[in-house]
């Protein structure tokens, strides 16, 4: 494992960070292996996939591996693919085709995050559906119990709505217990409430003696620039011409941000993982690949593992008609390395 981690400059920072021997943050393993990663966002999380215009492709794995990612993050819509009552069995085909992602992430030497995405039911019903909630958790565990450590489950994203901090805390920990029986040592991701924003850190309850989580936070900071013109947020088109140049309070934001998630991580001991940040393609290409790049490295020089908002839908790095990468994109992403 040792030259692994050294052959990766982000790995070896993180690395480098943890050598005091009281130091109660477990060695970085597989977290501080993930390095720099991309979600394969608008597939499985959609009602049906390909309705929101991406189907999963074997190539895609291949194109994100080779682009120098090590990790993808797939969002899932676990709750509408299974059964609602008792014993909540998950759809088998459903199952199946995640378990080909999982395959393809293998092949490719990729991590892969296999995350319980848009559980609606559990934001709007957190008590009617914490048993549904565990019983996924219980399933996934089993299912992947032998997988290798590259596997690692996120239990639910952006908890919101109804699903408040103490909803949350009971519900992550019940569902953590569950996994914990066969997965001991796997990587668990959970986030905090309000859409795992940076400012919610603080009312997030982990199981004290559970070093295998990897705390997820997502940065979509400045809110009115990476999401002008989004269809999905309200009043969104009044922000289209919102710029983001790199000026030094531009810049200073954004440290600013992910330095609270940064502090926390600190004083809780507690790797962190920026498991989406993303500007939307409404805003100007050269502001988004600027704020990309200053988000990615601020990251890095933090010591945070991070995951892009997405491969090849709006927010995408990767153009799927054309079948090339928004070179801008993934240079502020997977910088080119300097030539000798
Ligand atoms: C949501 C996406 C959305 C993105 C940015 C994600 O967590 O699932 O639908 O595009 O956040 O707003």
């Amino acid at each position: 494992m040792l030259p692994r981690l050294l052959a990766g400059g982000l790995a070896f920072l993180l690395l480098s960070n943890a050598v005091r021997a009281d130091d109660p943050t477990p060695p970085p393993s597989v977290w501080g292996e993930l390095g720099r990663g991309i979600n394969l966002g608008n597939a499985l999380e959609a009602p049906k996939e390909g309705a929101w215009g991406v189907t999963l492709q074997a190539e895609y794995f291949q194109l994100i591996a080779q682009a120098g990612f090590k990790t993808v993050r797939l969002p899932v819509n676990w709750s509408i693919h299974m059964a609602m009552t008792p014993p909540y069995a998950i759809d088998p085909l459903f199952l199946a085709r995640v378990d080909w992602a999982v395959a393809q992430a293998e092949r490719n030497n990729l991590h892969i995050i296999v995350d319980n995405h848009n559980d609606d039911a559990l934001c709007k019903d957190p008590e009617g559906q914490q048993a549904r909630f565990v019983a996924l958790w219980q399933e996934l565990g089993e299912h992947y119990k032998d997988a290798p450590p590259s596997v690692l489950f996120e239990l639910c994203n952006e908890p919101a709505k109804k699903l408040d901090a103490a909803h949350w805390n009971a519900a992550l920990a019940a569902a953590l217990a569950a996994v914990r029986a066969n997965n001991p040592d796997r990587w668990v991701v959970v986030g905090p409430v309000n859409w795992n924003s940076i400012g919610h850190l603080s009312e997030l309850v982990l199981p004290e003696g559970d070093r295998r989580l990897l705390v997820t936070v997502h940065d979509y900071d400045p809110f009115h620039f990476t999401h002008q013109g989004a269809g999905w947020i309200d009043g969104s088109k009044a922000w289209l011409g919102t710029r983001w140049t790199g000026a030094a309070a531009d810049r200073q934001g954004v440290a600013d941000t992910l330095e609270k998630a940064a502090a926390w991580g600190r004083a809780q001991a507690r790797p962190i993982f920026v498991g989406e940040f993303g500007a939307f393609s409404t805003g100007p290409m050269d502001d988004r690949a600027l704020w990309t790049a200053c988000v990615a490295r601020t990251c890095e020089e933090k010591g945070l593992a991070w995951a892009y908002w997405e491969f090849c839908s709006g927010f995408g790095a990767y153009d799927p008609e054309a079948k090339q990468w928004r070179q801008p994109l993934l240079e502020a992403l997977v910088p080119p390395k300097a030539t000798p």
